[in-house]
């Protein structure tokens, strides 16, 4: 069984402020910090650290995307099916508060460029059974997932950042969503607790197991009449960007190394409080004997 990461790969800028920028005000940040980041390349990161072999395709810009792909090779993903394209590598600029909340503005970039010939192509390197990974930071995730069912791939899908393309996706084809509050509330179209919500969506999509993140309450996790509530480890907050990643690529590496899901949700907990206690998203994602040997 391999892991296929089809995700995006950003430049994060940091800027740390007293507050977000307000509509028509200009302010002066205290410090701006560069990482490696996207969600693609940071669940890719946190899916190789927690212990498995991860095959990472996407697309960065041919003269700014060198930084991006060694940080992958240097945890071991695979990146040969990374392409290297004219336009520029995709980038974050994070407003970090005092709290270490965030505020991002996203540029596509070579995010945006994948085309169907190199979905093709990626697809045809992997088959049934085989894990793969999206989030909603490239193009064509709708047809990289009609394609993967097709060839009996298993969908994991992390429909973040939402927008209104996770519409035209076809959704039914997903075995996993990872997925926060808000974007829960999205595609329910309602608000609720965290538990209904958990069955709203699992009225939706009866087939899938959804794990509902939920910031400092913690998380829910549904598999049929399987019903697991995840408590957080609680820690200093500096930085909670990549939170979400973290917790997602422990998770899915979890169960990949035959855990079950409560241990994979107490591993994926521990990772992402050590990994809020930090800054940055990518540097910030902790190896398995830490999180191990943390608690
Ligand atoms: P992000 O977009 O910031 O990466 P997210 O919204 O996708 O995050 P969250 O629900 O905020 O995801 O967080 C994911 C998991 O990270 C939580 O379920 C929890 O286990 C852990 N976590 C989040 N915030 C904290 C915190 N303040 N302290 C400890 N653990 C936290
Ligand atoms: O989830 C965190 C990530 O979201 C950041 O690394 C940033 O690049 C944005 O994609």
């Amino acid at each position: 069984m391999k892991i296929l990461n089809f995700g995006s790969l950003n430049i994060d800028y940091v800027y740390q402020v007293d507050h977000f920028v307000r509509e028509g005000e200009t302010i002066s940040s205290d410090s701006l910090e560069t990482f490696c980041g996207g969600k693609g390349l940071n669940q890719s990161l946190a899916l190789s650290k927690s212990g498995v072999k991860v095959w990472h395709a996407g697309a960065v810009g041919a003269q700014d995307g060198e930084i991006l792909t060694e940080e992958l090779e240097r945890f071991g993903v695979d990146t040969r099916n990374i392409k290297r394209l004219k336009n520029k590598t995709g980038h974050a600029i994070i407003q970090k508060s005092p709290k270490g909340q965030n505020g991002i503005l996203l540029f596509g970039g070579a995010n945006q460029d994948i085309t169907r010939d190199q979905v093709d192509h990626v697809l045809s390197e992997f088959g049934k059974g085989d894990f793969l990974i999206l989030q909603n930071e490239i193009n064509e995730v709708g047809y990289i997932m009609e394609q993967a069912y097709g060839k009996g791939l298993r969908i994991v899908l992390n429909p973040s950042p939402m927008n209104s393309r996770i519409w035209i996706y076809p959704l039914h084809f997903v075995e996993f969503f990872i997925l926060n509050e808000i974007e829960a509330e999205d595609i329910c179209q309602k608000s609720g607790s965290g538990e209904e919500l958990l069955n709203l969506l699992a009225e939706k999509f009866p087939k899938a197991k959804i794990l509902l993140t939920l910031g400092q309450d913690g998380s829910l996790y549904k598999d049929g009449s399987l019903v697991v509530k995840q408590a957080i480890y609680p820690v200093a907050v500096v930085d909670t960007t990549g939170a979400g990643d973290t917790f997602t690529g422990y998770f899915i590496g979890g169960l990949a190394l035959g855990e079950a899901p409560e241990q994979a949700l107490d591993h994926a907990a521990k990772a992402a409080s050590i990994a809020v206690s930090r800054a940055g998203a990518a540097p910030s994602i902790p190896m398995r004997d830490e999180v191990i040997k943390s608690y």
